[in-house]
């Protein structure tokens, strides 16, 4: 019989590919490995990621971006006579910005800058490129900075007020008391006298929200796929697609879709040469999606040191976008900080 020593158990070790992002592995190994699989949604967005949520995005069944657009079309004027003095308008994780737009545009003059903040610089470059063209009177400081991390700070000491803007319905991606602590940063990066514009999407009739997750054209199902064609290529995993199936519902309980990928049939799948075991119907939670209703975001604010003033919705009340003021009373820092994971596990 032979004993292994601590340098044949390093040698058996897969060898990494170099150019492996050791915390995207680290993330899906440790969710894969898991009792309830699971793997963080923000690994979705890779470039052909961020195309299908484009796709979905003009999607029928998917009202979320319309319905926010069109509130945002129709009350823009009422959201900027409802922010006082001279603004600087900070939008995390931004995009290509459309709605910000709207807004600014609707502040007019007393928008004195609007700072664009994305994980991604290359992106941000070029959207801020657009936004310059289109609004040549306000100064566009875009930043680089992740949202589930710590915010960059905008300079201040103008006199304008900080409207930290967050459209989307992002933080229905993040369980309860991640959603505290993600609205507890954004009012740290308002300030104590500072604003928050939140975009969020709202319970309604389940057949809606079942439909606008797995919708005809199976853009949805692709998006969610593509987490595992992404797994392929960057950690040399060995997923077949056709042995997945998407599987998105609501929990009116929970008052949540979870998307999930369901494995067809009992098989092993290998991630840079880890083998993971995975039952027949057994599934891996990619993405949980809130929906609230107003009196819970009012309370989500409360609890992060923030009170509406006012909100707006759509004739459906399909979705709403929440103005808060930081509540001066509160105390200035979250009592205790969540690790934003964007994510999935209870
Ligand atoms: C980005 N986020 C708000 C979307 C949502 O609706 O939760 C992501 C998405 N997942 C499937 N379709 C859209």
């Amino acid at each position: 019989m032979s004993s292994s020593t601590a340098a044949d158990s390093t040698a058996r070790l897969p060898a990494l590919p170099s150019d492996v992002d050791e915390t995207f592995l680290s993330d899906v190994l440790a969710g894969l490995r898991a009792p309830r699989k699971a793997i963080p949604p923000k690994y979705f967005y890779d470039l052909e990621g961020s195309k299908l949520f484009d796709a979905i995005c003009e999607l029928d069944e998917y009202y979320v971006t319309r319905t926010e657009l069109g509130i945002m079309q129709e009350h823009a004027a009422a959201m900027a006579a409802s922010i006082p003095g001279k603004v600087r308008v900070v939008e995390p994780g931004a995009g290509s910005s459309t709605k910000a737009r709207l807004l600014i545009d609707a502040l007019g003059e007393r928008c004195v800058e609007f700072v664009p903040v994305d994980i991604s610089g290359e992106h941000l470059q070029m959207a801020a490129e657009a936004i310059r063209e289109e609004l040549p009177d306000v100064t566009v400081t875009p930043m680089v900075g992740d949202f589930t991390a710590e915010l960059p700070s905008p300079a201040s000491g103008d006199g304008a007020m900080t409207l930290v803007y967050f459209p989307g319905s992002t933080v229905g991606n993040f369980h309860r008391h991640e959603a505290q602590t993600l609205l507890w940063r954004l009012r740290r990066l308002a300030g104590r006298d500072g604003m928050v514009l939140l975009g969020v999407d709202l319970k309604k009739d389940p057949t809606v929200l079942h439909a606008a997750y797995n919708d005809a054209k199976g853009v949805t199902a692709a998006f969610n796929k593509n987490l595992l064609v992404r797994i392929n290529r960057e950690l040399d995993g060995d997923f077949d697609l056709d042995a997945f199936v998407h599987y998105a519902f609501y929990d009116p309980t929970a008052g949540r879709i979870e998307m999930h990928l369901v494995s067809r049939r009992a098989q092993r799948v290998h991630v840079a040469g880890h083998a993971i075991e995975m039952g027949a119907g057994e599934s891996i939670l990619t993405e949980c999606s809130y929906k609230h209703d107003l009196p819970g975001i009012a309370r989500l604010g409360q609890g992060a040191g923030l009170a509406v003033r006012k909100t707006w919705t759509d004739p459906d009340s399909a979705f709403a976008v929440v103005l808060f003021s930081a509540d001066a009373t509160a105390p200035g820092d979250e009592p205790r900080a969540h690790t934003l994971r964007a994510v999935t596990n209870r």
